[in-house]
């Protein structure tokens, strides 16, 4: 097969070093990938968005199938745009209709869905812009701390948890009226805490059969303890132990069979992966949010762990026969942790030469935000610069694994959580 893959970060470079490991592909594209995907794949100067040109490429280049990785061009409508154009009608496609991708383009939209399909989650209420008085009435009875969600995409900003009445008054008056997150704050759903330890559960789905993949927990805030601000994801790990077989079948009964039902009974089509941010609430599963895509850095660390085709899995996603595909999952540990340019979240300077380990580790090392520069040197040019997932038999050596490997790595002001896993250790389950 001749396949196209969208996307440049540490989740893209994991599907293509999965992808090129696989007997039935021929040629791997990524779009516009990134100096790690270009060891393993050919990198396409193409933009995500730009659906002209993806059209054209795949036109031209025989692709048999396409996979996109990040949730922009779902939420545009992409897979909807080519399935459009003449003689791409029937093209094979990981990733959701862009009404199936509004389950994560609009979080009013997908609270809804939820409680059509009585899937559980946090109670709420939606406020558009001109419903501020309404939204400030609301406010008042609802106990503390209280959430608000920017309604559209905000690139993983969308979301504050105000401990304090006027903090909330406050900031639903910047979301609806100074438009803080821009459109996407035009809506904002008010929604009640949710209290627990957060799983990722991830479902591929080709909208009637689903498949679930390995679990993770992403760790989300930079710094160390779980502090600071959050980020795109600094480290995962893979199994999660507190998602023991009893949770994990009150996650597939009260929320996975439901969430997949609930897309066929309501003619959305999706093809692809959906990605169930939960809160384990004192033993009970409720849904944060769903994403349409798979997560990063979840990614790194759930992908190394399935053992069967890969490919076989994309192409039975997109050809509507999941039912028929088995997955086999390894029992082995991953833990991925994520080295970012110091600065991030906020700002950072890029260019800084990167140093990679000399010999093979042991641990696969995934890049996101680096670039070559004119002389060909690897530098930083992003937040995430660098994904690297150790595997073991458990955490402990996993960890070890991982960050052995990050010793031989080095640029100017690299930062990483020197504690990924530790909370999970700590639990000794
Ligand atoms: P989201 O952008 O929806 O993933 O939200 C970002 C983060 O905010 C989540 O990963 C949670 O840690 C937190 N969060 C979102 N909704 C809730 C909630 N209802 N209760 C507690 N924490 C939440
Ligand atoms: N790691 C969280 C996400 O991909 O949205």
């Amino acid at each position: 097969m001749n396949i196209l893959l969208l996307g440049s970060g540490g989740r893209e470079h994991a599907f293509a070093w999965k992808i090129s490991q696989s007997p039935r592909c021929s040629q791997l594209f990524v779009a516009p990938g990134n100096p790690g995907t270009s060891e393993i794949a050919i990198n396409v100067p193409l933009g995500v968005t730009d659906f002209v040109g993806i059209y054209e490429f795949i036109k031209s280049n025989a692709i048999d199938l396409l996979v996109i990785g990040p949730e922009e061009p779902l939420v545009k409508g992409l897979v909807d745009y080519l399935h459009t154009q003449q003689g791409l009608e029937h093209l094979p496609i990981v990733g959701p209709s862009q009404l199936g991708a509004t389950l994560e383009g609009s979080k009013d939209f997908s609270k809804q869905f939820m409680l059509r399909n009585g899937v559980p989650t946090a109670a709420y209420a939606t406020f558009h812009a001109h419903q501020l008085a309404e939204g400030i009435a609301y406010l008042e009875q609802q106990s503390l701390p209280i959430v608000l969600k920017a309604d559209g995409l905000a690139a993983g900003k969308g979301v504050l948890i105000c401990e304090s009445l006027e903090v909330a008054k406050t900031s639903l008056k910047e979301m609806l009226v100074d438009a803080k997150f821009g459109d996407a704050s035009s809506k904002v759903v008010v929604e009640e805490f949710l209290t627990g330890i957060e799983l990722s559960v991830f479902v591929a789905t080709d909208g009637v059969s689903y498949k679930i993949l390995p679990e993770a927990k992403d760790y989300k805030r930079i710094g160390e303890g779980d502090t600071g601000l959050n980020t795109g994801g600094m480290g995962a790990i893979s199994p999660v132990p507190f998602a023991d077989i009893a949770f994990l079948t009150k996650v597939e009964e009260h929320i996975v069979k439901p969430s997949i039902q609930g897309l066929a009974k309501e003619g959305i089509p999706f093809k692809g992966f959906l990605f169930i941010g939960l809160m384990n609430t004192n033993g009970e599963p409720y849904v944060i949010e769903y994403n349409v895509r798979m997560g990063d850095p979840e990614t790194e660390a759930v992908l190394p762990r399935i053992e069967s085709d890969f490919v076989d899995l994309l192409s039975s996603i997109a050809e509507g026969e999941l039912a028929d595909y088995t997955l086999q999952v390894s029992p082995k540990t991953c833990a991925t942790v994520v080295m970012v340019s110091g600065g991030y979240p906020e700002g950072y300077e890029k260019g800084f030469s990167i140093t990679l380990p000399k010999t093979n580790t042991g641990a696969v090392l995934f890049h996101a935000g680096t670039a070559r520069n004119e002389s060909g040197s690897l530098v930083n040019s992003g937040g995430r610069v660098l994904a690297v997932t150790g595997i073991g038999a458990n955490l402990e050596d996993a960890l070890a694994s991982a960050y052995g490997s990050i010793q031989q790595v080095s640029w100017q002001k690299a930062y990483y959580r020197r504690d990924i896993g530790q909370d999970i250790l700590r639990l000794k389950i």
